[in-house]
């Protein structure tokens, strides 16, 4: 399997930005990892067109759980899909945060993706207070036993929701730990099936920091939040990814 480093652009970039990022992605080569870019869902289908005929993928950063209609602002997984998106992150604990969605909501959604064939990024992540109190891991495990529907089949991204934008890294033994909890949790959950489920780090990761980060056991890749708004940062930590020896689960 190799490692996925995903970028989510979250609430940033504008038309202009498509061409200054596209260029370096396709030029660059020999990158031993699988790459994808989420940019907002204004960029989706010229980013799409951008980068048609490379390797690298493009997703969206939320759906709607139902199918097209009247939901005035919102978008179908569909109509993402449509617009050259392969992928969709879903509960992003920023959306969880902002938006008020509920496993049950990020579960509704992920069934969307699946409905239209995009693949589910389903963010989980505890607090500090959570951390502080001793609870992350009944957190994550609430979360992910919550917001994976039956025969899901994506990926999971661990994101510390302290340690998102925050400059702060969860410590290597803490993120190794908690990538363990929820392998074993995805194979309780789904058997053989979980194999195929990589399980990325996201929250402050850098150039300065992927290494360390990309070779610890459990750590599939990464989602990447500022640093992928820089061409030259996001393909520096693409860098430092790898083709891994196992499958997911197995370390
Ligand atoms: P930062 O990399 O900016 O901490 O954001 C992480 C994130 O939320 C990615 O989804």
């Amino acid at each position: 399997m190799r490692q996925l480093i995903a970028g989510n652009w979250k609430m940033n970039g504008v038309f202009a930005d498509v061409a200054r990022f596209a260029g370096p992605l396709r030029a660059a080569t020999g990158l031993g990892c699988d790459v994808l870019v989420c940019p907002p869902a204004t960029l989706l289908a010229a980013m799409a067109q951008a980068l048609a005929g490379s390797a690298i993928a493009v997703g969206a950063q939320d759906c709607h759980p139902d199918p097209p209609g009247a939901h005035t602002g919102d978008l179908a997984a569909a109509m993402l899909r449509d617009a050259g998106a392969s992928h969709v992150i879903l509960g992003h604990s920023e959306r969880r945060a902002a938006h008020g969605e509920t496993d049950a909501v990020v579960c509704a959604k992920v069934l969307a993706a699946h409905a239209a064939g995009l693949v589910p990024i389903v963010c989980v992540g505890e607090s500090e207070a959570e951390r502080l109190a001793g609870r992350a891991e009944a957190v994550v495990a609430g979360q992910l036993a919550g917001s994976l529907p039956g025969g899901f089949a994506g990926v999971i991204a661990y994101e510390p929701v302290w340690a998102i934008g925050s400059g702060r890294t969860a410590a290597q033994a803490d993120v190794a730990a908690m990538h363990a909890v929820i392998g074993a949790r995805l194979h309780a959950q789904f058997g053989a099936a979980a194999e195929a489920m990589p399980v990325l780090y996201g929250g402050s990761v850098k150039p300065e920091n992927a290494a360390s980060l990309l070779t610890l056991p459990g750590v599939h890749g990464a989602l990447v939040g500022g640093a992928s708004l820089k061409p030259a940062d996001f393909l520096a930590i693409a860098r430092a990814a790898r083709t891994l020896p196992n499958p997911a689960g197995g370390g």
